[in-house]
């Protein structure tokens, strides 16, 4: 891929919590849940970032900062811009009334569980103008229609009359149209996708990330695409970010990330991945141990515990990222001086 002009930077986010840490000495002591900690990337126009991590490693936690979307007492620092019309603005500090016409208009989200985001009790039609009506001076007779045009790009068949349906009439690889129908509808040009699959089985998998790429060529739309699935990533990204306890481990195109692993977490989790060469007669090779807790993060690398590499420098501060060769980033200095 050439040159790209950047749409959205996200520069040093933390995002942490309060949290009660119990008593130390007879004294109430309060500390912070670092959840996020220090992740910067940049997806260009048109382009596609893979956010790729296990559960709890902070994936919709970013995606919910870009979007503002974050519990109140979430605790957030860093730089998000956004560049629109010329103009580049940084989300966190943006007015009220700016975030709410970006959000769902220039940057759409679709969600995991389809069936928390809709509303049971509202025509999936309407929900789907209501998306336009919130964003456009247009009328409802035309918001409608367009509403229909829209589930007609996300391939419904009969749309018209599937407009009239309520969620639950509707199969899980339909409602899950209907979300990316309802995301797409202002024609924005981010779209974060937050494990948009994973609640669906195989075959309607892959006809959603068929559709997924099919609307990117159309619309010329950016995304960030969140999984905690190699596989898929490895089909839709055209670079790959990795999160390991809330930091970013890994970032490069998608061959430097799934060739040529420079992370050791990176390298330990695409050995555990199956493929057509693995003797399936022998037990995978997992990485020892488990991810540690929140509470419990070593202030250095949070991979230190399982790490097979690790000297005595890593547990005490964050190692910085490395750049391994152009554009191919890795946060571990020991092996990759
Ligand atoms: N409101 C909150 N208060 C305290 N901790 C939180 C809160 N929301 C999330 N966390 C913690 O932050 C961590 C990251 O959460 P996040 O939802 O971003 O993970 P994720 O990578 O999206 O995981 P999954 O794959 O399970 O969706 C988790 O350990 C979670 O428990
Ligand atoms: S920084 Fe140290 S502990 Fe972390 S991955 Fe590299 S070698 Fe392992
Ligand atoms: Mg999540």
């Amino acid at each position: 891929m050439g040159f790209v002009a950047p749409l959205l930077e996200v520069r040093h986010l933390n995002i942490a919590f309060p949290a009660q840490s119990g008593e130390n000495n007879g004294v109430e002591k309060s500390s912070v849940l670092q959840a996020v900690r220090d992740v910067s990337f940049l997806i260009g126009c048109g382009e596609v970032l893979g956010l790729l991590g296990e559960s709890g490693s902070g994936k919709s936690l970013t995606s919910l900062a870009i979007m503002r979307l974050l519990p109140p007492q979430a605790l957030v620092s860093g730089e998000i811009f956004f560049a629109e019309n010329g103009a580049t603005r940084n989300l966190p500090v943006l007015d009220d009334e700016s975030m709410r016409q970006l959000r769902g208009a220039r940057i759409a989200m679709i969600f995991q569980e389809p069936m928390t985001a809709l509303n049971p009790v509202m025509r999936v039609g309407d929900q789907i103008a209501e998306a336009l009506l919130a964003h456009q001076p247009i009328s409802k007779r035309e918001a409608h229609d367009r509403a229909i045009e829209a589930m007609n790009d996300v391939a419904i068949p009969d749309p018209a009359r599937r407009a009239r349906d309520y969620p639950h009439q509707l199969s899980g690889g339909m409602r899950q149209r209907v979300m990316i129908a309802m995301a797409i509808v202002n024609r924005p040009q981010l779209l974060i996708a937050d494990e948009p699959t994973t609640a669906l089985d195989v075959t309607i998998q892959a006809q959603i990330l068929d559709l997924l790429a099919e609307l990117r060529a159309r619309f010329k739309l950016a995304m960030l695409f969140i999984s905690h699935d190699f596989a898929v990533v490895s089909q839709v990204a055209d670079r790959v970010a990795v999160m390991y306890a809330g930091a970013l481990v890994e970032l490069g195109s998608r061959r430097d990330v799934f060739s040529n692993p420079a992370h050791p977490y990176t390298r330990g989790l695409l050995h555990a991945v199956p493929d057509l060469t693995t003797d399936r007669s022998r037990p995978l090779e997992t990485i020892a141990g488990t991810v540690p807790p929140l509470q419990a993060l070593p202030p250095g690398c949070a991979f230190e515990p399982r790490c097979q590499f690790r000297v005595e420098e890593c547990v005490r501060t964050l190692p910085p990222l490395i750049e391994v060769s152009g554009g191919h980033w890795a946060r571990c200095p020991v092996i990759n001086k």
